[in-house]
C-alpha cells in the first residue's frame, strides 16, 4: 500500500509538472515549435535555388555529373566545398541564365566570429527589450510595442524563422520584394530610428559598434550568406520642391491614386486600417499573431500630418513612394515617373507641415 501511494505521489509529479509548466510559466507568445531553425532556412533557400536550375534545364542534356553536383549543393555545406561545387557546375553549364541562377548558390559572405560576439553584446544591451533576445522580435514585453497613434507594431525580426520562406523583411532597406538591404541603409536607420514607432535613433555609436551591430544582425539568418545587397539609389530634390505648383499638381496625383488608403487627410478623414502582408508564418503557412490566432495583423495606411514621416528627408520619402514598403500594402509607384513623385512628396511634405494632429 505504502508503495502504491509512493508510486501514485511520482507520477503525480512526473505528469502534473509540465502540465502546471505549459499552461503558467511559458509566456503564451512564444510559438518555437511554429518556427524554421537556421539550418532548415538555408536548407529551404538551396532547395528552392536548385529547383529553380531543374526547371531550367528541363528537356536538356543533363550529365551525371551536372545532377550529382544539384543534388549534393541541396545540402548545408561549408564555404569552400560550396564554392568549388557551383563553380565546377557554372563550368559545365553553358547557358547564362543558368549560370546566373546557379550564383545565387555562391557563399559571398560570412559572420566574423569576434564581430559576432561584440554585436551580440551591443544587441543584449540596446536592442533585446524590443527586438527580442535571439533577434526574432518575440517582444519581451508581453503587451507589445505601439505606434505613436496607438497601432500594435512588431520590431523587425531579423531571424525569418517565421516567414514562410525563411526571409527576413526589411521596410526600408530593400525594394519591394528584396528582402536584404545595403549596409548603409541599416546604419542609417539604426542612426535615425523611426519616428513615431518605438524604434530609436542611435546617433552615439561609434562605427566599431555599428559594423559589430549589423556582422550580428546578419548572422541570425543564413541567407545573408548568399547576398549581395545594393544600396538604395536616392536623387537629389529638386530646387522647386515645395512650390506651389508642384503642391497642386501632387494633390491631384493623391486624390487620385493614393487616396484609395490614404483618404483625404485635408478633409479631415483617417486613412484605412490595412493587414500586415507578411508577418509571422506558421509552417502551413497561416499568419500567427500573439496571441497564436491565424488572423491578419492591422495596421494604418500611414496618417500623413499626424504621424510624423518614418525617414523625413524629401529623398527618403522619394525612394519610400518609387520602392514601396515590403511587407505591406504599401506597394511601389515606379511607373508614376520621378517627376510626378516629387510633386507627390511635395504635396505629402505640405501636409505634414501643415499638420492635423488633435
Ligand atoms: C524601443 C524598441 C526598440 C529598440 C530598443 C530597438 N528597436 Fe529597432 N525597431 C523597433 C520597431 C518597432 C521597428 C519596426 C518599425 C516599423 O515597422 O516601422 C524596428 C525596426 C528596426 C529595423 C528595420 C528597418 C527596416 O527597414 O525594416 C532595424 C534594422 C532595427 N530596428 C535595428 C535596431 C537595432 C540595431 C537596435 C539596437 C541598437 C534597435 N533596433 C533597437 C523597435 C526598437
Ligand atoms: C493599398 C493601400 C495603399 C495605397 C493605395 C497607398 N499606400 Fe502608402 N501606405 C500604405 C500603408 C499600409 C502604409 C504603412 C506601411 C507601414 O507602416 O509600414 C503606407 C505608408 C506610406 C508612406 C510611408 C510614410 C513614412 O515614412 O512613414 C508613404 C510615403 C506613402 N505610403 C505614400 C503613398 C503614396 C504617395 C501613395 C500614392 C501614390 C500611396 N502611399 C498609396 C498603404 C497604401
Amino acid at each position: 500500500m505504502r508503495w502504491f501511494l509512493f508510486a501514485l505521489i511520482i507520477s503525480g509529479i512526473a505528469i502534473g509538472v509540465p502540465i502546471a509548466y505549459s499552461k503558467f510559466s511559458k509566456p503564451k507568445y512564444i510559438l518555437s515549435s511554429l518556427s524554421y531553425s537556421s539550418e532548415e532556412i538555408e536548407k529551404k533557400y538551396r532547395d528552392e535555388v536548385v529547383s529553380q536550375i531543374n526547371e531550367k534545364l528541363q528537356g536538356k542534356n543533363v550529365s551525371t555529373e551536372v545532377k550529382d553536383i544539384l543534388e549534393k549543393l541541396k545540402s548545408n555545406l561549408g564555404k569552400e566545398e560550396n564554392n568549388q561545387l557551383v563553380e565546377r557546375l557554372n563550368s559545365l553549364l553553358q547557358d547564362d541564365e543558368i549560370k546566373s541562377v546557379s550564383s545565387k548558390l555562391i557563399i559571398r559572405w560570412e559572420p566574423e566570429e569576434k564581430k559576432v560576439k561584440r554585436g551580440e553584446e551591443l544587441f543584449q544591451n540596446l536592442c533585446m527589450t524590443c527586438h527580442g533576445r535571439e533577434g526574432d522580435s518575440l517582444s519581451v514585453t508581453p503587451e507589445g510595442l505601439k505606434t505613436d497613434i496607438g497601432y500594435p507594431i512588431y520590431a523587425r525580426d531579423f531571424t525569418g524563422k517565421y516567414h514562410r520562406e525563411g526571409k527576413v523583411v526589411f521596410k526600408f532597406a530593400s525594394d519591394y520584394f528584396g528582402e536584404f538591404a545595403g549596409d548603409e541603409d541599416l546604419k542609417r536607420i539604426i542612426k535615425e530610428g523611426l519616428p513615431g514607432t518605438p524604434m530609436p535613433g542611435f546617433s552615439y555609436l561609434s562605427d566599431e559598434e555599428m559594423n559589430s551591430l549589423l556582422e550580428y544582425i546578419k548572422s541570425l539568418n543564413p541567407r545573408w550568406k548568399f547576398a549581395s545587397p545594393q544600396p538604395k539609389s536616392y536623387p537629389v530634390p529638386p530646387s522647386d520642391l515645395l512650390s506651389d505648383e508642384r503642391i497642386e499638381r501632387g494633390r491631384k496625383q493623391f486624390m487620385t491614386v493614393c487616396i484609395a488608403c490614404h483618404r483625404n487627410i485635408e478633409a479631415g478623414e483617417e486613412p484605412l486600417e490595412q493587414p500586415l502582408a507578411w508577418y509571422k508564418f506558421d509552417k502551413k503557412g497561416n499568419i500567427i499573431t500573439q496571441d497564436g490566432s491565424p488572423s491578419f495583423q492591422m495596421m494604418k495606411a500611414r496618417w500623413f500630418g499626424r504621424e510624423p514621416l518614418r525617414r523625413g528627408k524629401p529623398e527618403y520619402t522619394f525612394a519610400t513612394i518609387r520602392d514601396g514598403i515590403a511587407g505591406t500594402t504599401m506597394t511601389p509607384w515606379r511607373h508614376l515617373g520621378d517627376e510626378t513623385i516629387w510633386d507627390i512628396v511635395s504635396y505629402i511634405l505640405y501636409i505634414e507641415k501643415k499638420g492635423f494632429h488633435k
